[in-house]
């Protein structure tokens, strides 16, 4: 049975028609299509599914869809807040840029998006406080040390 649900996803307010059973990772990817958030393990190991869930960092795949009502999400589409095609980079995804912040790049938009909040929930204070802070956004490629540079950098 499907269920209302209106929730401001990256600065659009969305009617949605969901089922109650469905998570905030499977309503971006599968009815929104918006895919820079990522699946990883979907049991709330990885970080891959990170976004912002009234500005505080979620796991996408632990949070039913319904919990969001009334809320305001941001994925690493919306970090921009503008046109993706003519939109800045945000200064983080300059900085892993610049940092080589990753490899493959599949963890990366949840890398990305709990980085912004470090910094915002003031957890960047040195190089140990982001690591433990970010503990929870695994790289299979090991990139981690260029990760907290860049956060460092942004910080700075
Ligand atoms: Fe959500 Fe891994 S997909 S934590």
């Amino acid at each position: 049975e499907q269920m209302p649900l209106q929730v401001n996803i990256n600065g659009t307010m969305r009617q949605l028609s969901i089922e109650p059973r469905v998570t905030l990772l499977d309503l971006l990817r599968e009815q929104l299509h918006l895919t820079g958030t990522k699946k990883g393990c979907d049991h709330g190991q990885c970080g891959a599914c990170t976004v912002h869930v009234d500005g505080t960092r979620v796991n996408a795949c632990l949070t039913l869809a319904m919990t969001t009502e009334g809320a305001t999400v941001t994925t690493i589409e919306g970090l921009t807040n503008g046109d993706p095609a003519t939109a800045q980079l945000h200064p983080m995804q300059e900085a892993f840029i610049k940092h080589d912040g990753f490899q493959c790049g599949y963890c990366t938009p949840g890398q990305i998006m709990s980085a912004v909040a470090c910094i915002r929930e003031g957890h960047a204070n040195s190089p140990d406080e982001v690591r433990e802070y970010m503990s929870g956004n695994i790289c299979r490629c090991g990139a981690y040390a260029n990760i907290v540079d860049a956060i460092m950098d942004v910080k700075k």
